[in-house]
C-alpha cells in the first residue's frame, strides 16, 4: 500500500467474528436445525463448520445471505481433533456443548494467534465445579459429565475470562439445577450468546451483569439468531479516521459497545457523532497522545491495543499504553519500529511518543489485530509499506482491501506465499 490517503466515506461492519464462532458451538445444544445470521465472511468459519460436519451436524454456509444453518443430530458426536482446533481459538468452545448434551469431549488444545500464552484452567476448573471429570491425554482435554449430566453449582472465576464464561454458561444451561458464575465478562458477545440461548429456552438471569445465574433445563430448541456487530472492526476504522485525519461513518455498529475507545478516540482530536445505526469520526489535524489500559470489558479492549499503538506512533506527544491480558501483545512492536515508529516496551507497559511521519517498509502480520495496526500504520507511512502474512487479516476483517480502497486508501492485495515462520 501506498501512505498518504485520508479514509474518507461510508463502510458497514458485519457480525463479530468472536460472537459468530460461539452462536456456531452453541448450536450443538438443541437437536435440528439453528440458523446464524450476520455471519462474517471469514475462514474461521469455514473451519467450525468443519468442526461441527465432524460432529455429525449438516452446516450449510449461505456466503450471499452471510448466513450458517447447522443441522444437529440427535446424539453429536465427541471428538474435536486438532487438525481444526489448532486452526483457530475458537474451536475450545465445542468443550461446554458437548460435555453438557453428549457427556463426553474430546477436544484438542487450541491454537489461535501468536499473543501469548492462553491457559484453559478457568474452564477446566469450572467444569470440574459443574461435576464433571477433566484429563489432559495426548495433547487433548478428555472431558466426562456424570452419569447424571452436570450438577448446577457455584463458580467463581479467578479472572472474567471471556471463553471460560462462555463454555460454562452452554455447559450450565443443561446441567441439573442452579450455576451461579461470578466475576463473569460481560462483552457485549457473551450477551449476545446469553440471548441466543434464552431464545433457545435456557433461563439465564444477571446477563450483562457479572454474575449469571442460570437454571438448568432438560432441553432446548434450535432458532435463528442475528449475531451481534463487531465492535473490533468498528473500533478499527474509528482510529483509522483519527490517524488519516479522515471522515468516516460506521454502519450497522454499536457505539455503545465502544464508549471508552471513542472518548479515546475524541481525547485524541477527532469528533465523534452518533448516528441511527452507528457512529461517524471526523478529525481534520494531527491527532494528540492519548494513555490506554487495556481491561476486560467495559475497559478499553486489548483487541484494539495495536491499532492505538500505531495512533500513537503518529500523534503529538507521548503516551504510555499498558496491556493486561496478553504478555505477546507486544511482539508487533518492533514491526511498527520498522516503520520508524518509536515504542519502548518494559514489561506490560509501552511508551510511545509521536513521530511526524512513519517511513513505508515491508512488514510482517504476526496476528490479526497486529496485521490491522500495520495496515493503519502504514496509511500514514511514507511510501510503500507491504504487509507480509496478511492471510492473519483474512481471519477478522473480511474484505478489508477493498473496503480500505473504497474510503480512499491505496492497496491491493497480493496473492499470499509460503512463509518460513521459523
Ligand atoms: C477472547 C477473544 C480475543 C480477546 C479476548 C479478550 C475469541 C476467540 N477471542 O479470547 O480476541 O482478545 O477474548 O477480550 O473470542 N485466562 C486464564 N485461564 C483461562 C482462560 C483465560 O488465565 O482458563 C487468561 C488469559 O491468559 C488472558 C485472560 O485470561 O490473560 C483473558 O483471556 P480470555 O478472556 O479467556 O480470552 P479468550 O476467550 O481466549
Amino acid at each position: 500500500m501506498t501512505g498518504g490517503a485520508r479514509l474518507a466515506g461510508e463502510v458497514r461492519v458485519t457480525g463479530a467474528k468472536n460472537c459468530a464462532l460461539k452462536l456456531m458451538a452453541a448450536a450443538l445444544l438443541a437437536e435440528g436445525s439453528t440458523t446464524i445470521r450476520e455471519v462474517p465472511d471469514i475462514l474461521d468459519v469455514e473451519i467450525m463448520g468443519q468442526l461441527l460436519g465432524r460432529l455429525g451436524c449438516q452446516v450449510d454456509h449461505d456466503r450471499v445471505g452471510s448466513a450458517v444453518t447447522i443441522k444437529v443430530p440427535e446424539v453429536p458426536g465427541h471428538q474435536a481433533d486438532y487438525d481444526l482446533v489448532r486452526r483457530m481459538r475458537a474451536g475450545i468452545n465445542v468443550l461446554g456443548p458437548l460435555v453438557a448434551r453428549v457427556g463426553r469431549a474430546h477436544v484438542a488444545r487450541p491454537g489461535g494467534d501468536a499473543i501469548g500464552s492462553r491457559p484453559l484452567d478457568l474452564h477446566v476448573d469450572g467444569l470440574v465445579r459443574l461435576g464433571a471429570t477433566v484429563e489432559n491425554e495426548h495433547g487433548f482435554l478428555v472431558a466426562s459429565a456424570p452419569p447424571g449430566g452436570l450438577v448446577g453449582a457455584q463458580i467463581w472465576l479467578d479472572f472474567p475470562s471471556v471463553g471460560a464464561t462462555e463454555n460454562l454458561l452452554m455447559a450450565s444451561v443443561l446441567a441439573r439445577g442452579t450455576t451461579v458464575i461470578d466475576n463473569a465478562a460481560r462483552e457485549p458477545e457473551i450477551i449476545d450468546i446469553c440471548r441466543m440461548l434464552a431464545d433457545m429456552g435456557a433461563q439465564i438471569g444477571g446477563v450483562g451483569t457479572s454474575t449469571l445465574e442460570v437454571q438448568g433445563v432438560d432441553r432446548l430448541t434450535p432458532v435463528d439468531h442475528a449475531t451481534v456487530s463487531d465492535r473490533i472492526v468498528a473500533g478499527t476504522w474509528a482510529i483509522g479516521a483519527v490517524m488519516t485525519r479522515g471522515d468516516v461513518t460506521v454502519h450497522n455498529a454499536h457505539a455503545e459497545h465502544l464508549e471508552i475507545a471513542l472518548d479515546k478516540v475524541t481525547q485524541a482530536g477527532a469528533e465523534v457523532h452518533r448516528t441511527a445505526d452507528g457512529f461517524r469520526v471526523v478529525c481534520d489535524r494531527r491527532p494528540t497522545a492519548v494513555d490506554v489500559v487495556t481491561l476486560p470489558y467495559p475497559g478499553f479492549a486489548t483487541d484494539l491495543q495495536p491499532m492505538v499503538l500505531a495512533l500513537n506512533a503518529v500523534a503529538e506527544g507521548a503516551a504510555m499504553v499498558t496491556e493486561n491480558l496478553f504478555e505477546a501483545r507486544f511482539m508487533f512492536v518492533d514491526e511498527l519500529a520498522r516503520l520508524g515508529a518509536d515504542i519502548r516496551t518494559d514489561g506490560h507497559h509501552a511508551v510511545v511518543r509521536g513521530r511526524e511521519r512513519l517511513s513505508g517498509a515491508p512488514v510482517r502480520a504476526t496476528d490479526i489485530r497486529a496485521g490491522a495496526g500495520l495496515i493503519m500504520a502504514g496509511l500514514v507511512a511514507e511510501g510503500i509499506t507491504t504487509v507480509s502474512h496478511g492471510y492473519h487479516l483474512d481471519r477478522g476483517y473480511p474484505g478489508f482491501d477493498a473496503q480500505l480502497r473504497a474510503l480512499g486508501a491505496e492497496i491491493v492485495r497480493e496473492p499470499d506465499v509460503d512463509y518460513y515462520d521459523g
